[in-house]
């Protein structure tokens, strides 16, 4: 364990998080799972931080998974607090007011393809593989893969991925809506990925918030109480400053500078 194995560095509002154990193909210990959450939480909490790009260290792996050596010694007395730290992180990212993008810069694997599917959106280089590994070694997903990556890529696909244990390329990934955008180097997918970041974080953040909040609501709510929430959220907005700023900017043909209040 070392006190660098998850990086946390900003770029005016944007902040970067990396899982740094390389030489691992930076497996998720317990400590970098806490690590992660740690991070999160700070960048959730720092009012100056509009957009999360989450990735890994080096060009081999955002996350070969959990890491296998915590498993030897585990069983079902000793297990669940692993499981319920890697799920409490995904929510934790789920649930954060700002986008977190998932730059996936190789192996997305067990964990690594767990967290990544709980960001709000995934850019990965033509590197990246993606998968639930965890039948052959005899387990299951449990970061919330059996969960959200049926949501993601539909049920029967998620059965056979998660069934045969199989990693899936980029491309793939993309068809199959894992994955938003596969660019040709991990160069190339770290420039992409900062630009798409300095977008979002010049857009409303009040209005990404909400918009994030009723999206996030259309995998758990029925569709009647998700038009409900939206409708509200849709009122809410229009008390801001942002609203004030972007419909004025439109209407004056201007480009609008937004607050985010
Ligand atoms: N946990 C712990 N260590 C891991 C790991 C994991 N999930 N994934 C990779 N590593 C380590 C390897 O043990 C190796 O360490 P070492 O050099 O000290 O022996 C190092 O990372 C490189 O992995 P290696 O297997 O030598 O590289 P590879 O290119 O041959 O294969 C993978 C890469 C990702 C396909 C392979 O490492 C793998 O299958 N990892 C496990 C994936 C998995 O099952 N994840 C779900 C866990 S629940």
């Amino acid at each position: 364990m070392s006190e660098n194995e998850v990086l946390y560095s900003v770029d005016g509002s944007i902040a970067t998080i990396t899982i740094n154990r390389p030489q691992k193909y930076n497996a998720l210990n317990t400590f970098v799972v806490q690590e992660l959450r740690n991070a999160m939480k700070k960048a959730e909490d720092d009012d100056t931080i509009r957009v999360i790009i989450l990735t890994g260290a080096g060009e081999k792996a955002f996350a070969a998974g959990a890491d296998i050596n915590e498993f030897r010694d585990k069983d079902s007395k000793t297990v669940r607090p692993l499981a319920q730290a890697g799920q409490d992180l995904c929510t934790e990212i789920e649930s954060m007011t700002k986008p977190v993008i998932a730059c996936v810069n190789g192996f997305a694997l067990g964990g690594g393809c767990e967290i990544a599917m709980a960001c709000d959106i995934r850019y990965a280089s033509t590197n990246a593989r993606f998968g639930q590994p965890e039948i052959n070694l005899g387990i299951i997903p449990g970061f919330g893969g059996t969960v959200r990556l049926p949501r993601l890529v539909g049920l029967g696909m998620a059965k056979e991925l998660v069934f045969t244990g199989e990693q899936i390329i980029a491309e793939e990934a993309k068809r199959l809506g894992l994955v938003n955008e596969v660019f040709e180097s991990v160069e190339r997918l770290r420039e992409e990925t900062a630009g798409l970041a300095q977008d979002l974080a010049k857009k409303p953040g009040v209005a990404i918030k909400l918009a994030k909040k009723s999206l996030n609501a259309a995998w758990v709510l029925p569709v009647g109480k998700n038009l409900e929430l939206e409708v509200d959220l849709f009122t809410e907005v229009f008390d801001t400053e942002d609203k004030e700023e972007g419909v004025d900017a439109f209407l004056s043909k201007r480009d609008p500078d937004f607050s985010h209040k």
